[in-house]
């Protein structure tokens, strides 16, 4: 954990619910809180091909009560969300092309699960606190660079609809039921516990799996500019989005330390394993269709209002990132 999580003391003592909670995020989250004294609840479905997976919670399974549930199920959300003080929304099916494959189950779980996960709160716990896990997809492919809050959201994907809907929907139930919400536009996050089986949830995953095996991995187009966020640094924006309330209502996008190209993001990965090697291949037909372009953002706005930064540079995260996947790769694929 990075040394400058903020607000952890605020937590202490205070019910936590963490949907995707089994997930990459949500159990990288669970982590401090379980550690600041919060009683965490993590709910999560553990389908196949999402990121959830049961030794995420690996040493604090026993800190966390942990819910085998689907957040489409509006019944068993309306118990969970009960006597809760701050709810984490990180479920999510988070592959651009599985949504294209299959859009409903898309429109499913980021988009109509998370309107009734908002009546519930509405209905039973109004006085809730929840952060909703955006992403910067709603974009679509920038007019600009860096991209910030005020750039136009153009989705090129079905994902990207249906999160941007999830998005808008917590700034409603904020604004018209007074609901404490607000949404972080995270963009590629990494570390720990990331999925690596595939490129599902990024295709950094796939890469380490590949580096960690002594395996070729390829990178498409390899031109393409994009940051990325180490996933403390993602925690601990988390950690100040729940505990401010001037956050409140408000979409904050996080960004990286830098921005870089997939190819210098290639060479870095490498270096920072000692070994390795990748080959550039064109971008598939279907994948160039959604694919965004260049991105990266500019993330003043949180940086303003809350005080976050990325504090993790790209070699410090990769380390600590294959260093993990080296030690527990079986547990992964
Ligand atoms: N990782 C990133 O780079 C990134 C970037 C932008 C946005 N996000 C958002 O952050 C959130 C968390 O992403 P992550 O990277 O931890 O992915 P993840 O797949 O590891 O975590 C999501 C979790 O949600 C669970 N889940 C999915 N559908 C569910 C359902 N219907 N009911 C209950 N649980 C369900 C999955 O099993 C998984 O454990 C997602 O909402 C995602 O859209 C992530």
């Amino acid at each position: 954990m990075s040394k400058d999580l903020n607000h952890l003391d605020h937590f202490a003592g205070k019910h936590i619910l963490i949907t995707g909670g089994l997930g990459f995020i949500g159990s990288n989250l669970a982590r401090p809180l379980v550690a600041a004294g919060a009683y965490v609840t993590l709910v999560d479905n553990l389908i196949p091909q999402y990121g959830g997976n049961l030794f995420n919670v690996d040493g604090i399974q026993d800190s966390v009560l942990i819910n085998i549930a689907d957040v489409r199920d509006s019944h068993s959300m309306a118990y969970l969300v009960q006597k809760q003080d701050y709810l984490f929304n990180l479920a999510g099916q988070t592959s651009h092309m599985d949504s294209m494959a299959d859009p409903h189950a898309d429109l499913e779980i980021n988009c109509r699960a998370q309107l009734s996960i908002l009546e519930a709160c509405h209905k039973h716990n109004p006085n809730i606190k929840i952060v909703f896990a955006s992403t910067r997809q709603i974009y679509g492919k920038p007019d600009y660079l860096p991209v910030d809050e005020a750039h136009p959201v153009r989705p090129v994907d079905v994902n990207g609809i249906n999160k941007m809907a999830g998005e808008r929907y917590h700034i409603l139930y904020n604004n018209i039921y007074g609901i404490r919400a607000c949404a972080l536009r995270l963009t590629n996050t990494y570390g720990p516990r990331m999925r690596i089986k595939d490129a599902r949830q990024t295709f950094l995953g796939v890469w380490i799996r590949r580096l960690v095996e002594g395996q070729t991995f390829e990178v498409w187009g390899g031109e393409q500019l994009r940051d990325f966020t180490y996933i403390d640094d993602a925690v601990s924006a988390l950690l100040v989005a729940a505990a401010r309330d001037d956050a409140n209502g408000r979409v904050f996008n996080l960004g990286g330390f830098r921005y870089l190209s997939l190819k210098e993001l290639a060479d870095l990965v490498v270096k920072v394993n000692g070994a390795g090697e990748y080959a550039i291949r064109s971008f598939p037909a279907d994948r160039k269709q959604i694919d965004i372009g260049d991105y990266y953002a500019n993330f003043s706005s949180i940086k303003e209002t809350l005080g976050w930064e990325p504090r993790v540079c790209e070699e410090e995260g990769l380390a600590a990132t294959l260093e993990f996947y080296h030690q527990h790769l079986a547990k992964y694929v």
